[in-house]
């Protein structure tokens, strides 16, 4: 039997280890299909990626769809939770998938010091929520280092809408969520910190956001400036399925509007 403390190591003071088994099941009953619809909304657009840096991942879900979709990648995992690492790794084996191009890597992303500009695909998805401001700052500083000049960053995450039902409703599941992550990973963050403005100092752009389920989850495609981009595909989807969102859409548009999204193909449930 494995003591609570056992949960906990001097590598990271947070550990998600108590969770790693529980995290599937609590988010199929408390977000369906949301979450993974929002991982994975923007895929299909980085497919010239060849170098993917996941950090933050979890128990393996976007990592699936990700060697699926970019099989010839090279991908490195980072988490401080070695539960959630093996978690993602028997994932891989059980979906078939060939683990030979895919690195493991358990340490505390705040103090791993990855190689200058060695990836053209960055992705932090459910993970920059973890953070108080000053540690999401020193976080993307370090992971911002990681990338290529043109590299893509995918982030999803929770926000805050601006205002009405939408921000209380928020409000609130941020409360309960925040209450609960710090109580089973004690984690440090006592809200949500936006990581774009850290993003656009270290010269990324907003290429595009989707927003949905009433604001309260949002999904980002960013770029790095300067150098030769990571050739982007035109659309996020070849086929169109009706999904009611805010999509301000800040580059190149400029502008916010209510419109009918393209959702990914098909969602798995890996
Ligand atoms: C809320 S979970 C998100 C998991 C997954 N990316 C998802 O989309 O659901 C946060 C993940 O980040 C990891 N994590 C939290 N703080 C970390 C840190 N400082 N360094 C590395 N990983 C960390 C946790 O172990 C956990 O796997």
């Amino acid at each position: 039997m494995e003591s609570a403390d056992a949960f906990f190591s001097p590598l990271c003071p947070v550990s998600f280890d108590p969770l790693a088994r529980h995290y599937r099941w609590m988010e199929c009953v408390l977000a369906g299909k949301k979450l993974q619809h929002c991982r994975t909304l923007f895929l299909n657009r980085v497919n010239g990626a060849q170098h993917v840096l996941i950090v933050g991942e979890g128990n393996g879900r976007f990592l699936i769809e990700c060697r699926r979709k970019l099989p010839a990648a090279r991908t490195t995992i980072v988490d401080a939770s070695a539960r959630m690492l093996r978690a993602a790794r028997e994932r891989l084996a059980q979906r078939g998938l060939d683990p030979e191009r895919v690195e493991f890597v358990h340490a505390d992303a705040l103090a791993w010091k990855p190689e200058e500009q060695a990836f053209d695909l960055i992705v932090t998805h459910f993970f920059l929520d973890c953070f108080t401001p000053e540690e999401l700052k020193q976080v993307i500083a370090n992971l911002a280092r990681a990338a290529a000049p043109g590299a893509a960053w995918l982030l999803a995450d929770f926000q805050m809408p601006a205002d009405g039902l939408r921000r209380c409703r928020a409000r609130v599941i941020h409360a309960m969520m925040y209450a609960f992550f710090r109580f089973v990973t004690r984690l440090p963050a006592r809200r949500l910190t936006p990581p774009d403005g850290f993003l656009k100092e270290l010269n990324f752009v907003l290429l595009e956001r989707r927003t949905i389920e009433w604001g309260l989850l949002h999904t980002d495609l960013w770029m790095r400036d300067g150098g030769y981009p990571l050739s982007l595909a035109a659309e996020t989807s070849a086929r169109s399925r009706s999904c009611n969102v805010m999509s301000p859409r800040i580059f190149p548009l400029g502008s916010s509007s209510n419109t009918t999204i393209n959702a990914v193909d098909s969602i798995s449930m890996d």
